[in-house]
């Protein structure tokens, strides 16, 4: 199947920390078979080579390296490129994935600055009534970063911060981004199995008088 053919979501990585959760967000959207349109702020590449070790020296390659053969899948847009399809209400998405999001980038679409790429394909998902999902990651946070987010959540836009529960015994950090990711898929109804589901697993959990 063509990249053309396939759904497709955009997922923006900026410079916030958790490289690895966005990372981990484009592989899961591949293997359940949906193309991805990737916007990857300046400080998002910083912090993709300080977390992650990534050559960012040739942006394109370092995507090639990072996803092999089903990069063909992923359209990569400049963020700059504010001319790009995703800039666009009449390019069809399923929706859009900020992850990690900054503090930075929350503020700049909580206030419609629309003043790159990222936060234009944003508001656009906004305008159209398409999903938006946003993983905030800062601690602590302050009352403007609360402010933002209370914004964009009464606009109907999924907070999803990351924030890993210890109720499923993760045993490495796989498991925890695993957990996230699928927390965002579900958002989106995207099936998946990245993490097991409380009171799907064989194992009951156990009663506090027992
Ligand atoms: C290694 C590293 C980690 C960072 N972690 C965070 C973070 O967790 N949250 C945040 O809001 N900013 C973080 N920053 C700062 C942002 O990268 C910075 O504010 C940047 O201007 C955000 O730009 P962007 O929104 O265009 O990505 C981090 C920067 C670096 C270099």
């Amino acid at each position: 199947m063509s990249r053309t053919e396939r759904q497709r979501f955009i997922v923006g990585i900026t410079g916030a920390s958790g490289a690895i959760y966005g990372v981990r967000l484009v592989e899961a959207l591949l293997h359940a078979g949906y193309g991805v349109h990737l916007v990857v702020s300046d400080a998002g590449w910083r912090v993709l080579k300080e977390e992650l070790g990534w050559d960012v020296t040739r942006r394109q390659l370092a995507i090639e390296k990072a996803f092999g053969e089903q990069a063909a899948y992923i359209e990569y847009h400049p963020i700059q490129d504010i001319g790009a399809s995703i800039a666009s209400g009449s390019f069809r998405v399923r929706g859009m994935i900020i992850m990690p999001c900054s503090m930075g980038t929350l503020s700049s679409i909580a206030h419609g600055s629309s003043d790159n790429l990222m936060s234009r394909a944003a508001d656009v998902m906004m305008k159209e009534g398409r999903p938006l999902v946003i993983v905030p990651r800062e601690t602590p946070m302050h009352a403007i970063h609360l402010e933002n987010m209370l914004k964009l959540a009464n606009m109907g836009v999924r907070m999803v911060p990351a924030m890993p529960a210890f109720y499923y015994h993760p045993q490495t950090l796989d498991d925890i981004v695993n957990f996230l990711v699928g927390k965002v898929l579900d958002c989106l109804d995207v099936e998946h199995q990245l993490f097991t589901r409380w009171g799907e697993s064989d194992e009951l959990p156990k009663r506090n008088d027992e």
